[in-house]
């Protein structure tokens, strides 16, 4: 089978490097002159574990091609997929989709024999059926079906959830089109793999439904926190507590910052667009959003209590600015708002993350960037670990008592047991659990 990939973005390169590691010959189409010229030399623009050498042995087994030529790409595929970008749309967040839609021209333009046309980016319902009128308008009488398969990738995790993801999901009211990509992922048959059949409309909606749930997940856990706070009682118990119910799960029960990411963000702002549109607003995820956003800022008096009431003129060595581990992504990132609030209360940052540092540079300014971890936390105040890199799992702790000008510790994402670092005599404030302050 051959298919082409429309967006050599993260979506695209993981479904399309994955798909050739399934024996499928996929040729990956982008704007992008650089990225491909750099693709064919088996170089990833982006960090993801795995990714690089998935694509150099699959380049190298010419199953796997780059370029610039829709046409060339389009020639003879069974499938093409639409994997470009879906940002939130300045002002109103929506998603935007002058992307797919331009996509789509181009697929019309391009459309020989027939050929199963699938979004795999996130897109609102309704987009499917609009990418159709537009190939059905540009080009009448075009042999082609359309199908929504959305993509259920964690960064950093992102190749096994392709090769041994929890479900696929194929919506399409057309039978040969649903064929054509049952064959593709015939791969996944040996897991056993459930694939949901479903229409056009409640594929996409699955896509959002499950992003909003997820979040709302590790909100209901991060409110919980913060009442664990006031409570006296403690969150990674009563995460375990509840999480041991098979109904609840344990799963995405970490209490923390607050969600970032190119994801959680974006599609729980434009499922409550489009909920509200149709007349059935979603208010638990509308408060999802609300509740996420302030969190992150709240994260600020949590420090600004550990150093003692405030952060003035105090350098915070801040540990991990990616919204996660195993990825250079900083999109919506909480450290994207905690560093700038604690410089607005006169703290000076140090920072260190072992993939993020080029990109957070984009973004924040006045930080002192570090080589390492005890690097930043020379001569500071304090430290905070916004992202639960490994690589700040197993510090030293009495290198680290040794190198900060007083042992305050405000761990975001409870990396340490209270017991060891009350062993280790640091002022140690967490996340939803009993805070070791001077003296306690
Ligand atoms: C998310 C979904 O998990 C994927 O299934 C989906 O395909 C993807 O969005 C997407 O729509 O493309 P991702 O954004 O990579 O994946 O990251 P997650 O691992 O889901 O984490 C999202 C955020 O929630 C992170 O900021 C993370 O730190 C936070 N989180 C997650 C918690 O704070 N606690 C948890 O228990 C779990």
């Amino acid at each position: 089978m051959k298919i082409a990939m429309i967006g050599a973005g993260y979506v695209g390169l993981v479904s399309g490097a994955c798909f050739s590691e399934f024996g499928v010959d996929v040729v990956c189409v982008d704007k992008d002159e650089n990225k491909i010229k750099q693709l064919n030399s088996c170089v990833c623009p982006i960090y993801e574990p795995g990714l690089e050498n998935l694509i150099t042995s699959n380049v190298n087994s010419k199953r796997l091609v780059f370029t610039t030529d829709l046409s060339l790409a389009m020639k003879d595929a069974d499938a093409v997929f639409i994997a470009v970008g879906t940002p939130s749309r300045r002002g109103d967040g929506h998603a935007d989709l002058s992307f797919v839609y331009k996509a789509a021209e181009e697929v019309a333009a391009n459309l020989q024999d027939y050929t199963v046309i699938v979004t795999k980016s996130t897109v609102p319902v309704g987009t499917g059926r609009e990418v159709k009128r537009i190939i059905m308008d540009q080009k009448p009488g075009a042999e082609f079906d359309i199908a929504s398969n959305p993509e259920f990738l964690r960064e950093g995790a992102a190749i096994s959830d392709f090769m041994r993801p929890d479900r696929v999901v194929i919506g399409t009211e057309n039978k040969r089109a649903a064929d054509v990509l049952s064959e593709l992922y015939r791969p996944l048959n040996l897991l056993e793999t459930p694939i949901v059949k479903t229409t056009l409309e409640t594929a996409e909606l699955i896509k959002y439904a499950a992003n909003s749930f997820l979040a709302t997940k590790v909100t209901f856990i991060n409110e919980f926190a913060t009442l664990c706070e006031k409570l006296d009682a403690d969150i990674q118990d009563l995460a375990k507590g509840i999480g041991l119910n098979g109904r609840i799960g344990s799963k995405f029960l970490h209490a923390g910052p607050g969600y970032g990411g190119s994801c959680f963000p974006k599609d729980t702002l434009a499922l409550a667009k489009t909920a509200q549109e149709a007349g059935a607003p979603t208010k638990i995820v509308e408060t999802v959003v609300d509740i996420n956003n302030h969190r992150k800022v709240e994260m600020v008096d949590k420090v600004s209590r550990a150093c003692g009431g405030s952060v003035e003129d105090k350098t915070i060595a801040v540990l991990g600015l990616t919204f996660k581990p195993n990825t250079d992504d900083m999109r919506d990132s909480p450290s994207l708002v905690i560093i700038p609030e604690l410089q607005k209360s006169g703290a000076k940052i140090k920072a260190f993350d072992p993939q993020g540092m080029r990109e957070a540079k984009k973004f924040l300014q006045n930080v002192v960037f570090c080589r390492g971890p005890y690097e930043a936390m020379d001569g500071a105040h304090a430290v905070v670990i916004i992202t639960e890199w490994n690589a700040f799992r197993a510090l030293d702790l009495v290198r680290v008592k040794s190198l900060l000008k007083t042992p305050i510790l405000v761990d975001l994402r409870n990396i340490y047991n209270l017991s060891e670092m009350e062993k280790a005599g640091f002022i140690y404030y967490s996340i939803g659990r009993r805070e070791l302050r001077i003296g306690s």
